[in-house]
């Protein structure tokens, strides 16, 4: 049976707890110069995207190459999906070539779309409602940072977008306890919210910053306007205005809390640049965490 990663509700706390254990132990091995090239050799993983990707494309064709394997990338204009042919169709497709797909998509159904009909695993590199390989980066640098994830409080400053629901869906799994700060109108997806809750994890859902900071052991944050919403951003802009971490919101968090954000930034938006730069901010462990935790992913669903 092939497994995909959709959504990490599908996964459960101990499956999540393998990858970021892997994950840990191929980042130990990189850094001591272990050639892992046998555990994907000859394998090949198609990389499909409808959105850009900085971090997503370059840390998922990397780890391929780290893991012996190979990767495609097929950007909006090669296959347009959506357009050229059905989305079922490119599914049973691929499969006849590759190893496995890892999709950016808009609509977050072409991604159950393609695993549904996809005889490969199916890797979801970001929805419009989720984004899972974001949050086992997120959770293994908070684990390396704090040796501890349970028990711990992670605020969210902003839109409850895609990112923010797998915030709550891995926390939600592992133990931490969620909460957002956003304007009315941008809170995260209810049924998110409400399965998360049916776990039995905290979501509060506040309006403050201050009051979601407080006592707070992660300060979290993402763009306003996602990839997609361009035609919203100005609007966007007025409703979060006042939702920026700076220096004075850390200072409400407690004592050594990290700060932290997906990428792409827009700082003097969601972030100021001196908060992304200040001693708290752990941003571009983050970024490199993506290559391990998604190595971890790819060698547990690809060999
Ligand atoms: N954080 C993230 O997914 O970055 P990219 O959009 O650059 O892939
Ligand atoms: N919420 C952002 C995340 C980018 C990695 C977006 O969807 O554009």
């Amino acid at each position: 049976m092939k497994r995909d990663l959709v959504s990490l509700s599908d996964w459960s706390s101990e499956e999540i707890w393998e990858v970021l254990e892997l994950a840990a132990h191929l980042k130990r091995e990189l850094r001591a110069g272990v050639d892992h090239r046998h555990i994907l050799a000859g394998k090949t993983l198609a990389m499909v995207f409808q959105k850009p990707s900085l971090r997503t494309r370059v840390s998922f064709e990397t780890g391929m190459t780290q893991l012996g394997g190979h990767a495609i990338y097929l950007g909006p204009e090669d296959i347009k999906l959506g357009k050229r042919e059905t989305t079922e169709d490119i599914a049973i497709v691929l499969s006849r070539y590759v190893d496995g797909i890892m999709a950016r998509v808009f609509e977050h159904e072409i991604v159950e779309e393609l695993a549904r009909f996809a005889t490969v695993p199916v890797i979801n590199g970001l929805s419009d409602l989720l984004h899972p390989c974001q949050a086992l980066g997120d959770m293994l640098t908070i684990w390396e940072k704090r040796r501890r994830l349970e028990g711990l409080t992670l605020a969210f400053i902003g839109d409850g977008n895609n990112v923010a629901h797998s915030l709550i869906h891995a926390c939600a799994r592992l133990g931490l306890s969620f909460r957002i700060a956003c304007p009315e109108g941008y809170e995260p997806d209810e049924a998110i919210v409400a399965w998360a809750r049916d776990q039995g994890a905290e979501v509060k859902i506040l309006r403050e910053p201050k009051e979601a900071a407080r006592g707070a052991d992660v300060l979290y944050t993402d763009v306003w306007a996602s990839m997609g919403e361009e035609a919203i951003a100005e609007k966007k802009r007025h409703a979060f205005s006042g939702y920026t971490i700076d220096q004075d919101l850390i200072e409400q968090a407690n004592p050594g809390a990290l700060v932290m954000h997906c990428l792409p930034a827009h700082y003097g938006e969601e972030i100021t640049y001196e908060a992304a730069r200040s001693p708290s901010s752990v941003i571009f462990d983050q970024a490199e965490n993506r290559l391990h935790a998604q190595k971890a992913v790819l060698a547990l669903l690809l060999s």
